[in-house]
């Protein structure tokens, strides 16, 4: 019946539900669950290099991070990730750390961190350090000497093959053009390991002069009041240092065989009773492991070990034919429901290793960037888990232009495309899915400005700005209250006063619907309905919930179409009610 057409514009109602006491007391007797700065903290992550520039050398530095602290603030962020900003020749932009206690020359000095970190405080942004110790830089002092001679007191420090047993048997590389994580060095006729490029030579965990020399390294982070590490591909650092044949597709089954080897967790144990034990941070893995029970084993907090990993199942799934939401609901619903009582995730759908996320997940056309790139921060930012948001993201930027492989800075994508060359491989298909996922993508620089380059530096940027800059940049969106950033902006605030989007009870709702993503959120007596199109088409769906509503949280459109308890949902809608 037509009368029953409730065609409703809601006002947004963003500080409407406070929690109450009674409600903070259950979430207080929940033990684990209970209350912790690192689940209810929204990290932005920050790529050093492309962030801003203050000396116009075309590549971000730290002083640029410092003067942009004002816009950071204005995002309702509570902490900052920072990719590695070590001293590093760059083979793999920083994730090759020549000086563990030395800032990169290119991001500054030591003084101009002292100074970033302290202004991050002044305003209440904690500083989360990525560490990078499953492997050093080649150029590094330890493998300096390692590599110098047999006898050197260094030689433990890395994974070394004497040349008179023979080839070792064969280990997979991420970014060697052969594939091939041994190389051979004729200075001592050996054999070294790297599972990611030549210039990142694998550390021996085993030895416990590297231990110490890395829990050192993170005493020094701390005392300087750092707030958090990031364990950059630390499910691997343990390893049947035998190296027995593996009989299998390494390449495709990796983590199978990389990921939390014996050993593993002893290592955490003693970098927790170190290190975390002694000091407010937070820690969070690069990988959740092979499977479940790995996963808990690494973040379980009666484990003492770390607070949160991140599992990559999740933002795999988009691939440059596309990905099914069902798919979608699937594995976030599993991981969701599996650390539902006891562990913590992160939720993350775009970092430095993918391309942007409007691009993979969303729909960049003209049309459709921005609901979509709303609607992608709207899920990022009403899941349980601690939610990680990529620079840029917030704005919707999309992936960058690269044509040929020339285009390409990234050794993934460049060592990548020599493999497919030396294996006879498919070359225009790899271009091809390249320009859809290279990392570049997601590493070109920020759209502060539709100046030139972006406001992002006065002189040429190392990765090109993307073409769309002079409409999807901070300053144009600062200024328009429907942009992408405004709306980012307040899904902040609304998961920082509604506690139940942080630690509520997650139902899915209409599980095999194809187009739309419903969920609802209860913690004591609130309870709220999360409604996400992830199509270009109108959609709808029918649920009970729709007769509780009390209020329109946010919706990322001027409508709401709600007939009895039916609702149509417009392309790439988002919209999240208050039930009663
Ligand atoms: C994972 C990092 O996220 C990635 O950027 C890097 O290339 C590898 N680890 C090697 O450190």
């Amino acid at each position: 019946m037509k009368t029953s057409l409730l065609l409703m514009i809601l006002a947004l109602t963003i500080n409407g539900c406070k929690e109450n006491t009674n409600s903070k007391q259950k979430l207080a007797e929940k033990g684990e669950s209970s209350r912790k700065w690192w689940k209810e903290a929204i990290i932005y992550q920050i790529y050093p290099r492309s962030f801003k520039d203050t000396n116009g050398d075309g590549v971000g530095d730290l002083k640029g991070i410092t003067q942009k602290l004002d816009y950071i603030e204005s995002l309702g962020v509570t902490a900052v990730w920072l990719n590695p900003i070590y001293s590093s020749p760059n083979d793999d932009n920083g994730y090759d750390v020549s000086d563990y206690r030395d800032i990169m020359s290119d991001f500054g000095t030591m003084e101009d961190f002292d100074h970033m970190l302290s202004e991050m405080h002044e305003r209440n942004i904690k500083l989360v350090m990525d560490v990078v110790v499953n492997h050093s830089s080649d150029e590094h002092y330890w493998f300096q000497q390692s590599r110098s001679s047999r006898d050197n007191p260094y030689r433990d420090y890395y994974h070394w093959w004497p040349a008179e047993k023979g080839e070792p048997n064969y280990r997979y590389s991420l970014f060697d053009e052969k594939g091939d994580a041994w190389k051979y060095d004729s200075l001592t006729d050996a054999y070294y390991l790297h599972y990611f490029s030549q210039k990142q030579p694998d550390l021996n965990w085993e030895n416990p002069k590297v231990r110490k020399e890395v829990y050192d390294i993170m005493h020094f982070w701390a005392e300087k009041g750092v707030d958090g590490f990031r364990l950059d591909a630390f499910q691997f650092v343990a390893k049947d240092t035998s190296f027995p044949a593996i009989d299998d597709d390494l390449e495709k089954n990796f983590i199978e065989h990389y990921a939390v080897q014996d050993g593993l967790h002893d290592y955490l144990k003693e970098m927790y009773e170190e290190v975390f034990s002694k000091y407010d941070v937070m820690s969070v893995a690069e990988g959740a492991g092979r499977n479940f029970e790995d996963a808990h084993n690494l973040v379980d907090a009666d484990r003492k070990e770390l607070n949160m990993a991140y599992a990559f199942e999740g933002v795999d799934i988009a691939k440059p034919e596309g990905y099914s939401l069902k798919h979608f609901k699937e594995v976030f619903t599993k991981w969701e429901r599996e650390f539902s009582e006891k562990g913590w995730l992160s939720i993350f759908l775009a970092n430095h290793d993918q391309a942007r996320l409007v691009s993979r997940f969303g729909n960049d056309s003209p049309k459709y960037r921005a609901p979509s790139a709303k609607m992608l921060n709207t899920f990022i930012l009403s899941m349980r888990g601690t939610p990680y948001c990529y620079y840029g993201d917030e704005l919707g930027m999309t992936n960058g232009n690269f044509e040929t492989i020339e285009d390409f800075k990234d050794i993934a994508a460049i060592n990548g495309y020599k493999k497919v060359i030396n294996e006879n491989g498919d070359v225009d298909q790899y271009l091809k899915n390249l320009r859809f996922s290279s990392r570049d993508n997601g590493r070109t620089p920020m759209q502060w400005s539709a100046s030139e380059h972006a406001g992002f530096s006065t002189g040429e940027p190392w990765l090109p700005v993307t073409d769309n800059y002079k409409t999807i940049n901070v300053v144009t969106e600062e200024t328009d209250s429907s942009s992408v950033l405004n709306h980012f902006k307040k899904m902040v605030q609304l998961r920082k006063s509604h506690d139940v989007l942080v630690y509520g009870e997650y139902r899915l709702l209409a599980a095999s619907h194809p187009e739309v993503y419903a969920f609802s959120r209860e913690l004591d007596e609130k309870k709220v309905l999360v409604l996400l199109n992830f199509s270009a088409d109108d959609a709808h769906v029918e649920l009970e919930e729709l007769s509780a509503i009390s209020d329109t949280l946010i919706n990322n459109l001027d409508i709401v179409d709600i007939v009895e308890n039916r609702i149509s949902l417009q392309p790439y809608q988002a919209i999240i009610f208050s039930l009663n």
